[in-house]
This record gives structure tokens, sequence and C-alpha cells, in this order.
């Protein structure tokens, strides 16, 4: 059976957990500020915004509503469409849920809605970001800030989603996040509440740990102290080191998730779009980082779909039962008012997702449904599907020399050394070449192993589609290297990059191994667009124009430097620097 989820325990993961349990102090401690450290970073919080971890979302949830101080007889605006663990934290609090409806296209709470069912005990608003997809969260955060409301954002589903170039949890008023079993990163369980407000960072410490007074620089050194005051009601509510070092290697393959997951629900649209009986996600992906792949199923023939799909050997699942159906909450305000989330209810389908699929298993998924809408198999699509297969074959076989002949140079050829991680052993003979042909290119750095495998994760790995491939001769030196990166199946396009000459390259040889590449992308991967981005004055933008690649947009310039390399990064609509632009150029192939 094919799941609908599929955590994702690495070696990492098993080792940062065996690691933690060899350290002999298992519950909150120095790993747990490691982890709220990290998150920070990567959440690109900001003095004096800060990540404070507990050990489950609806634990944050509690928490931040005890923080907006919610108490008895109070109201909080919610969707329906909603976890049970918000519904319960509204309760815990003495609180009762007050529903608003949700817009058709992101599946998020309507802001019209929300200002509708605003009244004089709502004291907090939760906005969901439903399935990593983010609502229309700057209207909502307006009429927060209008009504003097408190705002929780639920990002339960959202860790990694960017709204307006920021990620969740960076801007706004109070944010949680949830590393539950399932999540795209997994503490097996876990949780964090971001407040802007650093008074109520201070709040949470004792909070999460029984009301105590407990230094927090003494838990955070792996010790307790024995002397310690009450100062009122508190829970049970801190992560343990244990948990957290899961979160801490989780972090570091967080990007590869969520890009993975983010190509397979484009792989799913493309596949699904034209199939009359569904409706697939609004959203095009680019900024989100998806938990879920939710599908709408029309005239009341989810079930059916369902039962077809088990038939099939495919789990799905319902994300979820509308909290206006459960008998505790039918009653509640609003639950009149709720057509889109009546309708919606009734149509919701999810679909198996996880980190590390194969497309052959989304082809497969998206096959049984078109076969029961009697529509053609996606399998009629062989010339992706079998590039996918492709790389993936590479990536799974590891070292094994992937060669592309090119022609016209005897015996020379493309090998691949790198696709998102570096295969074992080319980061020592990358380096080494690196310096050989130092006087070639990146004049401006001695390259060192670290200095590689920093290129090599934090540019390269970046984007787990990246294919870096060396101009080899047979026991000669390499030529230089060539790469594809950003390769987007639905589009069947990618783009060009990484393009290096070495000290002994033969006239012609950058270009033919250029030519080379496009064509095996072409041919092998059934890419038919590419794209490649140059610095103005580089001139390699001869180079391309040469292949017929045409210019269509230019950015301004931003020079982000780290350990080892350079990336130049393209601002849209922004200044040229030093009169330098990026230039963007589109072939089709
Ligand atoms: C939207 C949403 N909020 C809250 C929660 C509760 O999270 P946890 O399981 O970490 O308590 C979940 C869990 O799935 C969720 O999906």
């Amino acid at each position: 059976m094919i799941p609908v989820f599929k955590p994702h325990i690495g070696s990492e993961t098993i080792k940062a957990a065996t690691d933690a349990l060899d350290m002999g102090w298992l519950g909150m401690g120095s790993l747990v500020k490691e982890f709220e450290e990290s998150i920070a970073s990567y959440l690109e919080l900001e003095a004096p915004r800060q990540a404070v971890a507990v050990n489950t979302c609806t634990s944050a949830l509690h928490l931040a509503l005890l923080l907006a101080e919610v108490g008895p007889g109070d109201e909080v605006i919610t969707p329906a469409l909603n976890n049970i663990g918000d519904f319960q934290a509204i309760g815990m609090c003495g609180a009762r849920p007050v529903f608003a409806d949700i817009r058709e296209d992101d599946l998020g709470l309507d802001p019209v809605r929300v200002e509708e069912m605003i009244g004089p005990k709502v004291k907090a608003i939760i906005a969901l970001h439903y399935t990593g997809i983010p609502c229309h969260i700057r209207e909502i955060r307006e009429i927060a800030r209008c009504r003097g409301i408190r705002l929780i954002e639920d990002a339960a589903h959202a860790t990694g989603t960017r709204v307006f170039g920021r990620p969740i949890g960076a801007e706004g008023d109070l944010a949680c996040f949830s590393f539950d079993a399932i999540k795209t990163l997994t503490c097996i369980d876990g949780g964090l509440v971001v407040t802007a407000r650093p008074e109520e960072a201070a709040r949470l410490y004792p909070l999460r740990l029984l009301g105590m007074t407990q230094p927090n620089e003494r838990l955070y050194a792996n010790s307790r102290a024995y002397q310690f005051d009450v100062c009122g009601q508190g829970f049970r509510y801190h992560l343990a080191n244990l948990h957290a070092a899961i979160g801490l290697s989780q972090l570091k393959a967080l990007p590869t998730f969520i890009a993975n997951r983010r190509s397979y629900c484009a792989l799913y649209r493309s596949m699904l779009d034209d199939v009359p009986g569904i409706r697939t996600p609004s959203s095009d992906f680019a900024d989100a980082s998806m938990f879920v792949f939710v599908i709408r199923v029309l005239n009341g023939r989810r079930s059916e779909l369902a039962t077809h799909l088990r038939s099939r050997g495919i789990d799905t699942g319902i994300h979820w039962v509308p909290g206006n159906r459960h008998q505790w909450l039918r009653d509640a305000r609003g639950v009149d008012k709720l057509p889109v989330t009546d309708r919606v209810g009734d149509e919701i389908l999810t679909l198996p997702l996880w980190s590390f699929m194969t497309p052959s298993i989304i082809a497969e998924v998206a096959s049984a449904i078109r076969e029961f809408f009697g529509k053609a198999s996606t399998l009629a699509r062989p010339a992706v599907l079998k590039g996918q297969a492709l790389l993936e074959a590479i990536k799974v076989s590891g070292v094994a020399p992937y060669r592309i002949p090119i022609s016209g140079f005897r015996g020379v050829g493309l090998r691949v050394v790198s696709m998102g991680d570096p295969l074992p052993g080319d980061v020592k003979s990358l380096t080494e070449w690196r310096n050989r042909n130092v006087t070639s290119f990146l004049s401006e750095f001695v390259a060192t192993e670290e200095r590689t495998r920093n290129w090599l994760t934090q540019s390269v790995a970046r984007d787990p589609s990246r294919i870096l491939f060396m101009i080899e001769e047979e026991g000669k030196d390499p030529l230089g290297y060539v790469g594809l990166a950003f390769i987007d199946w639905a589009l069947a396009s990618g783009e060009a990059d990484s393009v290096v000459r070495g000290r002994d390259g033969q006239p012609g040889i950058m270009a033919a191994a250029m030519r080379t590449l496009l064509e095996w992308g072409r041919q092998e991967l059934g890419l038919s667009k590419y794209g490649v981005r140059v610095l103005s004055d580089n001139p390699a933008n001869q180079f391309y124009v040469k292949f017929g690649f045409k210019e269509n947009r230019r950015d301004g310039l931003r020079r982000d430097e780290s350990p080892g390399f350079v990336l130049w990064r393209g601002v849209p609509h922004g200044a040229a620097n030093d009169g330098r632009w990026l230039i963007h150029y589109e072939l089709i192939a």
C-alpha cells in the first residue's frame, strides 16, 4: 500500500538520536537551546523576536492563547477546517471557538468573514496556513491590528513557507509550529511558539515547565536547580534533549525536504490539472513548504474515488472533518455561516506525499485517479518520466560513473559528480582540481575541502535537482565542469549553470560540453526549455547567445559571500551593482 505519510529518518537522524541518548541528559537541556537557536536562524527571526520550544503544537497553541490572555467566557476565531488541537487548546483556556468561513483559493480564513465574526468576546484569531500554502495573512494581520485582537498563526503545516519573501514566523504577532511524527520536520513530537515580545518569551519559560522559576541558563547547561519557587499555573510542556537532537538533524535536511515536496506537488498538479472531476490546489507552491497535497473531488464522488485508490494499493486521508461537524462544537458561533467550509469539507482528499518519493509513485497515484475519471494515463508522458527515473537511478546508485560522451572529442565525456549532495569521494578530487586550476577561476579563494563542501552543500545542494558534471578525459586532469539546475518537471525546464573552464581545456571544449549537456537534457530528461542567469560583464554572455539563448529579463544585484564561494543574487526590479546586472536568458530547446 502506498501510504499517505512516510517520515524520513535517515542515518544522520538515527546518529543524532543515539548521540543524544549517550549524552546522559535526556530531558530539557542544551540541545533544546541549540534547536531553538537553529530554528530561529532558519526562520530568520530578528531580535527581540524569540522561538521557545515545547513538546507539541497543541501545547504551543495553548500557551500562545494564554499569552493572548484568552480565558473563560472568551471567544477565539478559527477556521472550522482546522486541527482538533486548535479547538482543544481554545477549550483548555475555558474559551469557545467561533468559526469564520474560508476562501475558495487557499482554503485559509477569509479576511472578510473574519471581520464579520468579530464580537465583544473575541480575544484572539487563529489563522491556519492550510497544507503549507499561506493564507491571506497580510489582510488578517491588518484586521487584528486595527481591532486590537491578538493573532496566532498556526504554522503547524508551514515550517519554511515564505510570505512576501519572509518565512512565516519572521513577521506578525504569535506563531505556532508542529514537529509531530508526520510533519515535514519531525522531532517525533515537538512544537514551537514564536513571539515578537521578549517579555512573553520570559513568561513562556516557567509556563512550559510547571510554573517553576528554574534559571534558563542552568537548564540549558543540562542541570537543575533544587531550590526554586513556583510562580503560578504552569504545564509540563517542555521539549526534551532527545527530541531536540532529532529536530536538529532534520533541520539540516529541511531545505531538501521542502524542495522535493514542492517538486512532487508540481508534478501531481501537472498530471492532474486536466482531470475534470477534481480541483488541484491553486498555489504554484513557489514559496510554500508543503505538508500535505489535498485535492478536491467534485460531484460527491470522494469516497468512491478513495475506495478506487485503495483497490489500486493507494491510501488517502481527509484533513479534516470540519470542526462544526463534531458533536462538541455543533453549536459554536458561526456554524450557520460556513458555505465554503461545508462544501469543501465533503470534497477534500489527501494524496500521498513525503520527502523522498519517486516520480513513478506520483505517476502511479495520478494514473489511478485519471483511470477513475476515464482519462488517459499520465504514463503517456514518457519523456519526462524517463528523465525522472534516470536521475533517480543515478542518485540511488551513488558513485556509479554515469558518463555522457562529448561528440567530436574522443574519450572526453561528462561525469556526474554531484546531485544535490556531493557523491562520496568527490569533495577531495574536486578540491584538488579547483586548486590546480586556481589561475583560471575563483582566484579570490584557496579551495579547501571544507570550502568545497560548503559550496556544494550550501549552493549546489540547496537545489536538490542540481547536477554537476566534470568534463573528463580518461586518465587526465578534468578539463572543467558544467551544471544543470532548477529542473521543473511540470514545465519541462531547467537552468544551465556552474560553467567553469579548467587550465588545460582544449579550444571549443566548453561549447561542446554545453551542447552535449543541453542535448542530453532534451533527449534523456525530456526538457524543452532552458534558462541561464549571467552577470552582465561576464564573457559567458556571448557564449550563451551563440547557443540561441535570448535575453528576457534584467535584475539588480546583491553580493553574498560565504566561506569558499560568492553568490550573486538577483534582486527583481533592483539596482545595478557597480553597473552590473544579472541577465536572464531563455532557450526553447
Ligand atoms: C494545523 C494543525 N495545528 C495543530 C496541530 C497540533 O500539532 P501537534 O500534533 O504537534 O500537537 C496539528 C497537528 O497535526 C495541525 O495539523
